[in-house]
């Protein structure tokens, strides 16, 4: 079990000395190291048995931080982010060659957010450097929105979990690049991709690829739950025989099973993102056989929701 605690000051003197510390953003917690130091770096990989070749996202205390690790800005990531920073967008951009290879995987690109948590804002400004924070879960599991969850799977492997109460979004960034400085989303997240297209106008997706994925983020099966999630219409699937010993996560409707979570009944789109990480983890201690699932209406963050509901359906376990 790591410690836990509100202490900014004993998070700076620990992620001083290269160690890491789980930190709160509006999205969902980071496993946060220095991102300039390719030792805390190499931490932050190990703890959370990812593969070298999936590069961390930098959080930076505000846009003109990005200049300091972006070696080219295009004009429409310079809206973006005075737009919406801080707040749950990352920005991919050419990086300055301070940056770590290892932070970026050997891309010549690298993440850049600047997350809005009044804890983690704060550390960030007394910090004399970036931190490197992938979401605080073993590799291909469900993202972190509790300090207890990341203390749960990861608490042995760290030093200090930063508690910042439940993260307002719940859900992970939204991830845009740039291809001949046009935007490219590469992973739906907390920003919906209306707000982002009133800003730069239409964007081009490219998310949800299989194979070689430019964001491996983007790989099909992550954000595994410990139990097989069936998507569908679910009063379709409780008719069938195989899914009777079976839990429900519906999004706003009452289907009256002994095991079932309803992400928002009130149909806001925003609390059930709240709730969806939780929810995916909740299940995973029923005393059930699969879990069945619905999508949401697919415009703003539930998007995002779709998204990574779709991925947990589509990993093996
Ligand atoms: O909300 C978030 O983004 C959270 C919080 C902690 O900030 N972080 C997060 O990090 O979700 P992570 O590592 O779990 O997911 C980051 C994704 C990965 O899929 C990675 O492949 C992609 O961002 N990524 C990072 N740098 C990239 C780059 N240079 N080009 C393309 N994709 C990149
Ligand atoms: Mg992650």
């Amino acid at each position: 079990m790591a410690e836990i605690g509100s202490d900014i000051e004993r998070a700076i003197s620990l992620l001083k000395a290269g160690e890491l510390v789980a930190i709160p953003t509006e999205t969902v917690y980071g496993l946060a190291g220095n991102a300039l130091n390719s030792a805390a770096v190499a931490k932050i990989f190990e703890a959370k048995n990812r593969p070298h070749f999936d590069p961390l996202i930098m959080h930076v205390p505000g846009p003109d931080a990005a200049g300091l690790y972006a070696a080219s800005i295009p004009d429409k990531a310079r809206e973006l982010a005075s737009r919406f920073w801080p707040g749950p967008l990352t920005l991919v951009l050419p990086k300055k060659d301070l940056v770590p290879d290892l932070t970026s995987a050997g891309l010549d690109t690298v993440g850049i957010r600047c997350p809005d948590h009044p804890l983690t804002r704060q550390l960030l400004k007394e910090l004399p450097f970036p931190l490197a924070a992938p979401s605080a879960n073993p590799f291909g599991y469900v993202s972190p929105t509790t300090a207890k969850h990341v203390d749960q799977q990861l608490g042995s492997r760290i030093s200090y979990i930063l508690d910042g109460g439940a993260c307002d979004i719940g859900i992970e960034s939204t991830i845009v690049g740039f291809e001949d400085s046009h935007p490219v989303i590469y992973r739906f997240g907390g920003l919906s991709m209306e707000a982002i297209e009133a800003v730069v106008g239409p964007l081009q997706t490219r998310a949800h690829s299989t194979s070689n994925p430019r964001a491996p983020g983007q790989l099909k099966s992550h954000y595994a739950p410990g139990k097989r999630i069936v998507l569908g219409e679910i009063t379709s699937l409780q008719n069938i025989s195989a899914y009777r010993n079976a839990a429900i996560i519906s999004f706003q409707v009452d289907y009256g099973a002994s095991y079932q979570i309803v992400l928002s009944p009130d149909g806001s789109l925003h609390e059930a993102a709240r709730n969806l990480f939780s929810a995916l983890r909740q299940v995973d201690a029923f005393p059930v056989d699969v879990v069945l699932a619905e999508l949401v209406p697919n415009e703003g963050i539930g998007r995002a929701i779709n998204d990574r509901l779709s991925r947990a359906a589509a990993a093996i376990v």
